[in-house]
């Protein structure tokens, strides 16, 4: 299985934010983190900054949206020449619209699920995307700690995605450190959010290549 190593730049210095993204040689898609202080109780950034991202870097973009209504905004994200944008299972009203109009757009479409969100109820979607993100924290804050019942539900998306034939890269978002990417990896996850261990460690670079190292393992 290939392994997708996705740097958050939430904990990265946001008045830096090319350098920052320059800094993760190596890494395979750059998270980008987009509150509305209504879907979570913080505000980051929105479409102006990713533009900005998008024009002074090469990185793929993967823009995580925990805003409400994604129905109407998640598409400029696209335009915006984000790689992949997911969108909240517990915000989206109409999923399949959504990401039929995302891949209209030219972007890969990702749906998240909170740690306490059932995949069951999402199965039926499921196909029509891309990346399944499941999120291994309360959305909202980089450093937070790890919630190990989360990787049940890892291993059910593996299995679904397996016994489905569907091409869908697993996420997981939140606490990934040297520890928490084994067991989300065994678990069957293919893609790792990293914020503050990344971003945190003195070089950037190395700490990319040893959360890959471990994933692929
Ligand atoms: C949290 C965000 C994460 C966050 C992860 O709501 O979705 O992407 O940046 O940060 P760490 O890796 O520090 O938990
Ligand atoms: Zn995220």
């Amino acid at each position: 299985m290939t392994v997708l190593i996705a740097p958050s730049i939430l904990s990265a210095d946001f008045a830096r934010l090319a350098d920052e993204a320059a800094a993760v040689r190596g890494a395979d898609w750059l998270h980008v983190d987009v509150m509305d202080n209504h879907f979570v109780p913080n505000l980051t950034l929105g479409l102006p900054v990713v533009q900005s991202l998008h024009a002074a870097t090469d990185i793929p973009l993967d823009c995580h949206l925990m805003i409400d209504d994604p129905d109407r905004w998640a598409v400029g994200y696209a335009e915006a020449g984000a790689y992949n944008v997911t969108v909240h299972a517990e915000a989206v009203r109409d999923p399949v619209t959504m990401a039929v109009d995302l891949r209209a757009a030219g972007a890969t479409a990702g749906l998240s699920l909170k740690p306490d969100t059932e995949l069951d109820d999402w199965v039926d979607v499921l196909p029509s995307y891309d990346t399944l993100l499941v999120m291994t924290v309360e959305p909202g804050f980089g450093g937070q700690e790890f919630l190990a019942h989360t990787l049940d539900k890892v291993r059910r998306a593996r299995r679904m995605v397996q016994t489905g034939h569907l091409r869908v890269v697993v996420q997981v978002d939140g606490g990934i450190n040297a520890d928490t990417v084994v067991q989300a990896a065994e678990a069957g996850a293919d893609c790792f959010v990293a914020g503050s261990a990344v971003y945190g460690s003195p070089d950037r670079a190395a700490a990319v290549a040893d959360l890959r190292r471990r994933a692929e393992a």
